[in-house]
């Protein structure tokens, strides 16, 4: 399996799970950086994130090498927000849909509480596939003892590997 791990990351949760996963599995790393950051602070933190997923925003990123033919394995890693993935992922997905024609998708969620299951639902429509290989869903896996993802994250790795064994 090569794979690599597509994500935006704003407060560092979805970014050291990636690099988590990373280590684990050898999968490359690519981050999402907007050209125009969202507000990381207070209210407008909440109000302008959430407004740009729940309109279905797809504000342009900055300069990204993305190798398509590298890889047979693409794992999208995002905060949920407002019930959805963040809007540099769909910007990537719309900037990228040639590329990754015929790819193998998973995803990885980090998030407060709840929208997982939204946030996937809607992945899936957008790269117009039925079911994703693997999920991974993490509650603010930064604010807790690294021990408590670890089986999370090892399962999720090792079910990306069995799917790839059978071909
Ligand atoms: C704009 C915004 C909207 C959010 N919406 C949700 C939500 O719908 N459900 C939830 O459980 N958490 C929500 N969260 C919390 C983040 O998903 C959570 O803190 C996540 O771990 C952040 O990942 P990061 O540190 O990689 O940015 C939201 C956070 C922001 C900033």
């Amino acid at each position: 399996m090569k794979a690599i791990i597509i994500y935006y990351s704003m407060s560092g949760n979805v970014k050291n799970t990636a690099e988590r996963i990373a280590a684990e599995t050898g999968a490359d790393l690519l981050a999402l950086h907007p050209v125009k950051s969202y507000p990381d602070k207070g209210a407008k933190k909440f109000i302008w994130g959430g407004k740009s997923a729940l309109m279905g925003d797809k504000p342009k990123l900055q300069p990204y090498i993305f190798n398509a033919d590298k890889y047979d394995t693409v794992i999208f890693g995002s905060p949920v927000w407002a019930s959805s993935f963040t809007p540099p992922i769909r910007t990537f997905i719309e900037d990228n849909r040639q590329a990754l024609e015929g790819k193998r998708f998973a995803s990885v969620l980090c998030q407060l509480g709840n929208g997982d299951k939204k946030a996937n639902k809607k992945l899936k429509k957008v790269l117009g596939v039925e079911e994703l290989a693997a999920e991974l869903v993490l509650i603010e896996p930064n604010a807790k003892p690294k021990e408590e993802t670890e089986s999370s994250i090892l399962e999720f790795c090792g079910k990306l590997k069995s799917i790839d064994d059978q071909g």
